[in-house]
């Protein structure tokens, strides 16, 4: 398990101030964000197109657009072009995972995977030795400030499982309702990537926050990492 990042994500960014928004939480030392990329048909919104991305990466971060859209090989180029370091595509929106992640590899990006709540974690499971991060959605995607799923968690703890039995070097993320009271059920349940939105962007002082939150996700990692 690689030490526990948070993400935050820009779907709950204040676009009036978003890049000092990005500038504050990375003076107080993130270095990964989330772009949350919408069709309007996957889900039932619309948000970013790459140049948020093209932003994300011109403020220093390490940047992954999360697609949830039905054609994510269409877009996934767009999204590396921007600058984009990983970029994720949804399970349910592809006919065959390990090609398509294949494809996203090919741009010269990491490539992730994603579930929705309603998928089981074994596509993530048999597609691990393909992706570079397997994200489990703990909201049902499309907006941000929902409640944490936390029945999702024995997929984050089956992931954790396999991705430690087999050695291999893939993040394993969540996504949605990730906030102060959840972060530490997430990583100890074997999160080492967790996108917080509404409690980072939406708190007063998002550095703190990101601090704040940072702090109880290594905390429960140093627990976990006490009891094996
Ligand atoms: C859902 C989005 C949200 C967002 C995080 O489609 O992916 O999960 O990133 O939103 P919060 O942290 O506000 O739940």
């Amino acid at each position: 398990m690689k030490t526990p990042e948070v993400v935050p994500s820009l779907l709950a960014g204040d676009l009036a101030r978003l890049g000092a928004q990005l500038d504050a939480v990375r003076a107080a030392g993130c270095g990964w964000v989330s772009v949350d990329v919408m069709d309007g048909h996957f889900v039932p919104n619309l948000s970013f197109g790459p140049d948020f991305a093209r932003l994300a990466k011109s403020r220093g971060f390490f940047v992954d657009a999360h697609l949830m859209v039905s054609n994510p090989l269409a877009a996934a180029p767009w999204f590396a072009r921007a600058g984009a370091d990983l970029v994720t595509i949804h399970q349910e929106a592809v006919a065959d995972a390990a090609a398509a992640l294949a494809a996203v590899r090919g741009l010269g990006v990491r490539a992730g995977l994603a579930v929705k709540p309603g998928t089981p974690v074994a596509p993530l499971l048999a597609a691990l030795d393909s992706c570079d991060l397997a994200l489990v959605m703990t909201v049902e995607p499309g907006f941000g400030g929902q409640a944490f799923m936390a029945d999702m968690l024995p997929k984050v703890a089956a992931l954790r499982a396999a991705v430690d039995a087999r050695g291999l070097d893939c993040w394993i993320q969540v996504d949605g309702g990730v906030g102060a009271s959840t972060i530490a059920a997430a990583a100890g349940a074997g999160a080492d990537s967790l996108v917080a939105g509404s409690a980072v962007f939406g708190a007063p002082d998002c550095a703190a926050a990101f601090r704040a939150l940072e702090a109880r996700a290594r905390a429960a990692f140093a627990a976990k990492a006490s009891q094996t």
